[in-house]
């Protein structure tokens, strides 16, 4: 099968196309012929091993010292289920399905092999029949990671909400899901983003070129930094969010903590999708064959959304590429 392979961390060239053998599910894994992928923040952090010298050590302990461990590369996938092992109750060959691959990777390929049980290596979805393949790959990167970081906040009906980063995959994620809790969002980005994240509902968007967002006599009961590492200084950002969080407030970095990716998250996704509550972000689409283009786009750190890649031409048509109102 193709697959995209990490020969090394580095710049975008280091990706490279090999002809791998396709992966044979064991007993409790489904084995997903896939249609799309995407370029995520992780993707091109891990590439790049773009982390500070102790981070930087951890994670090539993790990963992989000069390379990663695992070959094939990319987090997220959406396809349709070629064949189960023999312990596999929930899924069955033909199934439309999506999912995050967590530490194994392997979503650069044309197959690949995942439990169907969430667990470190991942986690998989139904896919609602209503999404195409490249809004459900677009979608499960920020559908996977967000919601973890949401839940922290006990978000509640009428409380406000801050989003710093509301334009990223994140934090296009997080403003849909927060509307959707009744909560009132303000998101911040930059001014050629401010339209889009007004157009996915946030009551108010703050262009953090034009003003600063802590002058305000704004308080908020939740603010997410979903500015990705390396953009910021993050613990300037940290202490002026403080400087404008109620008292009860919290504040939380997706730079905090290891999410930990649920099928639920997904399945709920779906369903606000179907109510026509959530849309998914694409800023371009790529096929696979232009994946050194398309991580030097993301390398920019100026997407807007998703960055999806293509693997085989399937029937459905594509999205257009930015979400009309909600
Ligand atoms: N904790 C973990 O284990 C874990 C796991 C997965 C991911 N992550 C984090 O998630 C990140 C990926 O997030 P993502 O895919 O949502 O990123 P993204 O799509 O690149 O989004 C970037 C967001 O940050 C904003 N931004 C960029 N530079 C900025 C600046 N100088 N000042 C203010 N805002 C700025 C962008 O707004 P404008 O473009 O409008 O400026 C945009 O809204 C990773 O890099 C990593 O940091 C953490």
């Amino acid at each position: 099968m193709k697959a995209v392979i990490c020969t090394k961390y580095g710049p975008p060239e280091v990706l490279q196309f090999k002809e791998m053998p396709k992966p044979v599910p064991k007993e409790d894994e489904v084995c997903v012929k896939n249609f799309a992928t995407a370029v995520t923040g992780s993707d091109v952090l891990v590439r790049s091993a773009g982390f500070p010298f102790f981070i930087e050590l951890m994670f090539r302990m993790m990963i992989g010292f000069t390379k990663p461990r695992k070959p094939i590369f990319g987090l997220v996938f959406a396809g349709e289920v070629e064949s189960v092992g023999k312990n596999v109750k929930r899924f069955k060959k033909g199934d439309q399905v999506y999912g995050f691959t967590g530490s194994s990777f392997g979503a650069y390929a044309g197959y690949l092999c995942i439990s169907e049980d969430e667990s470190k290596e991942g986690c998989l979805s139904i896919k609602s029949a209503k999404m195409s393949y490249e809004e459900a790959a677009a979608m499960a990167y920020g559908g996977c990671l967000a919601p973890y970081y949401l839940e922290k906040g006990n978000i509640q009906k009428g409380q406000k909400v801050l989003i710093y980063g509301a334009s990223g995959a994140l934090g296009t994620t997080s403003v849909q899901l927060v509307k959707n809790l009744g909560a009132e969002v303000t998101g911040i980005c930059s001014t050629k983003n401010v339209e889009l994240v007004k157009s996915l509902g946030a009551d108010r968007v703050i262009d953090y070129k034009k003003e600063d967002f802590i002058g305000s006599q704004e308080r908020y009961d939740f603010i997410l930094d979903a500015v990705p590492h390396g953009k910021i200084d993050k613990r300037n950002l940290k202490a002026q969010c403080k400087k404008v969080l109620s008292p009860n407030g919290k504040y939380i970095s997706i730079d905090d903590g290891s999410p930990k990716e649920k099928a639920e998250y997904l399945i709920q996704l779906n369903a606000l999708f179907e109510k026509g509550n959530f849309k998914a972000v694409i800023d371009r689409i790529y096929p696979l064959e232009q994946i050194v283009e398309a991580h030097t786009y993301v390398d920019t750190g100026r997407k807007q959304g998703n960055v999806v890649i293509t693997l085989t031409q399937v029937s459905q048509p594509h999205p257009t590429p930015h979400p009309t109102p909600l």
